[in-house]
């Protein structure tokens, strides 16, 4: 069976990455693409466990180190339990989140040491490394604006939401940093634009990198 594809969607608050998911997968399943939709932290029965733990901010009081080790924990049970087992069956997945969030929000922002983020990060990943990364850039003020409306007033802002303006400024710039060191792997999209272009954008990208990759591909052929 041929290798599927590894793609992976970051970016900072309300940036919108979940829509267009949503509508990525929709359009790769009309031309019979096999699509598994995921995210982090999440995305297998133990991460999601684990998901409540940070999200609720229960791990905040223990340092950003403690919630590095958990972000990885859900990680590596994610890679293999969920996704390695589906790109080795060919199936395209898509995931909301990924390492480029522990760099960014633990790394960068948290001040942990990136030796000790490194180390981390290879052993929750083990080499499963995204092949492509989409990094949906958004003004801070717009995202926070949109991740607010999204939730309704009535539900607080969640662990990460709630942090300052300065600190969603970093992460944005650590994300634009990212894809700039690694820009075979990352592509930065401008997440400001209406849903409709950002659509376009982003099936552009996607397809042109599915019928770019070598021999393998896990599109599945619909009988004639
Ligand atoms: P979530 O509500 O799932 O979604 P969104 O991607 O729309 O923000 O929030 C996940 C939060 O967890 C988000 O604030 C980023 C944070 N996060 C990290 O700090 N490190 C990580 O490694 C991951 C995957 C997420």
């Amino acid at each position: 069976m041929a290798r599927g594809f590894f793609i992976t969607f970051e970016g900072g608050e309300g940036a919108g990455k979940s829509t267009q998911i949503e509508r990525l997968a929709m359009k790769m399943r009309a031309k019979k693409y096999d699509v598994l939709v995921s995210r982090e932290p999440g995305g297998s029965p133990g991460a999601e466990a684990v998901r409540h733990v940070l999200l609720s901010g229960a791990a905040e009081p223990f340092g950003p180190k403690m919630e590095a080790l958990l972000f990885a924990a859900a990680r590596s049970d994610h890679v293999e339990q969920v996704i390695r087992p589906a790109v080795e069956r060919g199936t395209v997945v898509l995931c909301d989140r990924f390492m480029d969030s522990s760099r960014v929000y633990q790394g960068v922002t948290g001040n942990i040491d990136p030796a000790f983020m490194d180390a981390l990060e290879q052993v929750a990943i083990n080499g499963m490394v995204p092949d492509m990364t989409l990094i949906f850039d958004i003004d801070p003020i717009e995202g926070l604006r949109r991740a607010t409306a999204r939730r309704g007033a009535e539900d607080g802002p969640d662990r990460y939401e709630k942090e300052t303006l300065a600190i969603h400024q970093r992460r944005r710039d650590a994300f634009l940093a990212i894809a700039a060191a690694e820009p075979e792997r990352c592509i930065v999209i401008d997440a400001s634009s209406d849903q409709d272009t950002v659509e376009h954008v982003v099936t552009a990208a996607v397809f042109a990198a599915l019928e770019a990759r070598a021999p393998a591909h896990s599109k599945q052929v619909a009988p004639a």
